[in-house]
């Protein structure tokens, strides 16, 4: 067993660093108070390949590996959670989906300018009545001549108020179910979709995220994304590689909480030292420092399986569930190390306390994860 990284995984582990640092993190702040999506930033980090990592150079690409990507995430995710999710989902949830189950006109039309930044992704597939429980899809997707006409409502798009583009699972065939789910690649300015207004949300607010509404929107053939009836496979494939970014995600928010605690607590003096040099500040530390450490195992070792071509969902799931808890916890420890000033929006621990809560949420709840690892357990998996 090799813990160590490539050189290849390093360069990109620094280049992510230092952009975090240099770029993210002085707008943290700033992207959370004023609910505001990083333009600017999602610019530059198309610059430097990070919103199609692991798409390969023949697509416009920066062709690394998921290993790469997941280390990548970590770094944006610990300077600002927003922006890690914007580039996690284009990346895990657009790039990835197009990239594995689209044809060959559908990988050169869309993956180089997801890639390059000109254009941004979102991912439909919950509804309404249709979350946890996604095979209850709803929206619509009717055969009209050699097109299709779809209608329906999707909820809590993330990138919805911003993206170009859309990979939408609907129901083509409900007598089926989850096998009369079809995945489209649907342009957002297609006439018939509308959004609502941005969702008002308790952390991410960086992050913008909307209901998406389809009128009778007029699709080809050709805009299916694998199969029809196939969509609900692509949906479980592509979560499964998502929850990798959204663990990534949540292990950047835990090292970030670990950080600013530490920092905070060797310059914070209660009865006359530093607190960091009391026995219960220095638990928490510790006990931080370890489940950081362990969600990162975690989280490489389900990268590392799907770079291999290995079976990654369980790893994934039991990353995604690991992370995401230790972040809710690091979240909670950091404010209570701040005391009083984590409870004010002068310093960030309210933020990550805040930001943490959605990784136990979105791309399937920790009861999720757990039900999905039983799942491949009970199969002898
Ligand atoms: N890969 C490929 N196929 C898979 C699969 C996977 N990981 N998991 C299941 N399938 C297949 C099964 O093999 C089965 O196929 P067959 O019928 O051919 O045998 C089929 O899918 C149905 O499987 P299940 O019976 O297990 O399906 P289910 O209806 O019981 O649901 C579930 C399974 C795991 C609960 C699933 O519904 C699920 O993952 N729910 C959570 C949804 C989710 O993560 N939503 C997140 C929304 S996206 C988001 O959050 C993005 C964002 O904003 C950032």
């Amino acid at each position: 067993m090799n813990f160590s990284l490539t050189e290849e995984q390093q360069f990109l582990q620094k280049t992510a660093r230092d952009f975090a640092r240099a770029e993210v993190l002085p707008q943290a702040a700033r992207i959370d108070r004023e609910h505001k999506h990083p333009t600017e930033l999602v610019a530059k980090m198309s610059e430097i390949g990070f919103m199609g990592v692991a798409v390969p150079e023949e697509y416009g690409g920066a062709g690394m590996d998921n290993v790469s990507y997941a280390l990548a995430i970590e770094e944006i995710a610990a300077a600002c959670a927003s922006t890690a999710v914007i580039m996690s989902v284009n990346n895990s949830l657009v790039c990835d989906p197009i990239y594995r189950y689209g044809t060959e006109e559908q990988k050169k039309n869309w993956l180089p300018i997801l890639a390059n930044g000109e254009k941004l992704g979102c991912f439909a597939i919950s509804e309404p009545g249709a979350g946890s429980d996604a095979a209850a899809q709803t929206t619509v997707a009717l055969p009209d001549g050699d097109d299709f006409l779809i209608s329906g409502t999707k909820n809590w798009i993330t990138n919805g108020p911003v993206a170009d583009v859309c990979v939408l699972m609907t129901m083509t065939a409900k007598e089926r179910g989850h096998r009369g789910i079809t995945a489209f690649i649907l342009p957002m300015d297609t006439p018939g979709v509308s959004t609502s207004p941005p969702d008002d949300k308790l952390g991410i607010r960086g992050s913008k995220s909307c209901q998406i509404f389809l009128d009778n929107v007029r699709l080809p053939k050709s805009a299916v994304l694998g199969e029809v009836g196939g969509g609900f496979k692509v949906a479980m494939g592509t979560l499964d590689g998502g929850r990798i970014g959204i663990a990534a995600q949540a292990l950047g928010i835990a090292r970030a909480c670990l950080e600013d605690s530490l920092e905070y607590a060797m310059e914070r003096r209660t009865f006359g030292k530093p607190i960091a040099e009391h026995q219960s500040i220095q638990w928490k530390l510790a006990d931080m420092a370890t489940e950081v450490d362990a969600a990162r195992l975690l989280i490489l070792k389900a990268a590392y399986l799907k770079d291999a071509g290995k079976p990654y969902g369980k790893a994934a799931a039991m990353a995604k569930l690991f992370a995401s808890d230790i972040a809710n916890k690091a979240g909670r420890e950091c404010i209570q190390i701040f005391g009083g000033n984590g409870y004010v929006t002068e310093y960030p621990a309210e933020r990550h306390f805040r930001d943490a809560k959605i990784t136990e949420i979105y791309e399937g709840t920790s009861e999720i994860q757990r039900l999905v690892i039983t799942n491949y357990m009970a199969k002898g998996k």
